[in-house]
């Protein structure tokens, strides 16, 4: 009977045990799944001194927890820059529709022009957003009376602001900058989380853009093509902490873009661009994009069509794998003139070239094949090493200089 009681505690005392170990187990999981989207856990550093069998243990179980960490590990964050349009709504829903995970991917709002209405917009997202509101809404005095351009000089001190606020403040490591008049496509997140690689393996490379200046209908063809180019893209783009630091000691008063794009600032260095966009504007009410939406931004397109980037292998966008299969591709494609699109003739080719030896007879070239025809700072829009690739009557078309090419001809 003794032995009998003394079973039936043990008994006891084992699903005491086993139920109180669950329960440990399940808050634990709890705690870890209610983390703040923004956290800083550096398991590497956090071994302490102890026995060695303790050491043991813990290495092993750091190991389990980073295992599980990295599965869900912050990507990039979202950095959106809003100002006085309530419109920052359709940017912010397509931005939370797509997004795969808060903890990847967390979206901090920051808002300059103290704008009220735009402010209860964002405010409405709750804690789905980190609000950041710009302290500085000083006037400012434009040199020269230019007292209408003033817009673009709030804008590159935002930026400045917004930017520094997340890398040398909130110390993230890599940020995806989107403007207040951007929607995204299904794949946006996908896009960035399996370019990210490039930009930290990739010295050359300095930003991936969901942008594709000539994106419109019948000019790009295949939602899984990417590129690298020379020209900075902006609007939907992703930068590391080091670009950051190079240039924010320096960072202009206005026309921020265009300032990116002179030599100086790229120092060589190319982005990751797409085929098809990955953003669109929605809206002309812009700082800088009002004479442009109607003639141009508004027939660009957005990818539909779900493309899996980050179950492929991206390698390819190494320059030293790039480079050479995309000029051999380039100057392997037989050299044709503008007249052949119209001549009923057919080469048996995949693609054709189509040359042009100085500015001028690439803006004329641009013009007729109906792509962005200006250059900044000696790089064509959309160009890598001279060459721009689009379509044109359902043929692939490098629009290309000659293959003794050497660099851009630079001059203000
Ligand atoms: C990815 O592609 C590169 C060539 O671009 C190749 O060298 C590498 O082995 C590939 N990696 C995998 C995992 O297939």
């Amino acid at each position: 009977m003794r032995t009998v009681r003394i079973n039936r505690k043990l008994c006891y005392a084992a699903l005491l045990a086993c139920v109180v170990i669950a329960l440990l187990w399940i808050n634990l999981k709890k705690s870890r799944h209610l983390a703040p989207p923004v956290r800083h856990v550096n398991f590497a550093s956090s071994t302490s001194s102890g026995s060695l069998r303790d050491n043991k243990e813990k290495s092993n179980s750091l190991e389990r927890l980073t295992i599980q960490e990295k599965a869900d590990k912050t990507v990039a964050a979202v950095l959106v820059i809003a100002c006085n349009r309530p419109e920052v709504e359709r940017c912010l829903d397509s931005l939370l529709h797509y997004r795969p995970s808060e903890r990847k991917f967390p979206i901090i709002v920051s808002q300059d022009c103290g704008h009220k209405e735009t402010g209860r917009v964002i405010a409405n997202y709750g804690n789905n957003v980190m609000y950041l509101k710009h302290p500085d809404l000083s006037d400012i005095t434009v040199p020269g009376g230019m007292d209408h351009l003033k817009g673009y000089y709030k804008l590159s001190r935002h930026y400045k602001w917004a930017l520094s606020q997340v890398f040398d403040v909130l110390h993230l490591d890599t940020v995806i900058v989107v403007e207040d008049d951007l929607e995204v496509a299904p794949d946006f997140f996908e896009y960035f989380e399996a370019t990210k690689e490039l930009l930290e393996k990739d010295p050359s490379l300095w930003c991936v853009s969901a942008w594709n200046d000539n994106g419109k209908k019948g000019k790009v063809r295949g939602n899984d093509l990417l590129y690298r180019s020379d020209f900075f893209p902006g609007l939907g783009w992703m930068l590391k902490k080091s670009v950051w630091d190079g240039l924010a000691p320096k960072w202009p008063l206005a026309y921020w873009d265009d300032w990116m794009r002179h030599p100086e600032q790229r120092r060589g260095r190319a982005c990751i661009r797409p085929e098809i966009p990955r953003v669109v504007t929605f809206g002309k009410i812009g700082v800088s994009r009002g004479q442009f939406f109607d003639e141009h931004l508004k027939y660009i397109e957005l990818n539909d069509q779900f493309y899996p980037f980050t179950e492929g292998n991206l390698t390819f966008l190494v320059k030293e794998e790039y480079d050479p299969m995309f000029i051999n591709t380039v100057y392997k494609s037989p050299l044709v003139s503008f007249e052949y699109f119209h001549s009923g003739q057919v080469i048996p080719a995949p693609s054709v070239r189509v040359q042009y030896e100085s500015d001028e007879t690439f803006k004329s070239l641009a013009n007729q094949l109906g792509i962005m025809n200006d250059i900044k700072s000696g790089v064509p829009r959309m160009a890598y090493r001279g060459v721009v690739s689009f379509m044109y009557k359902r043929l692939r078309v490098y629009l290309a200089p000659p293959r003794s090419w050497r660099g851009y001809d630079f001059h203000e």
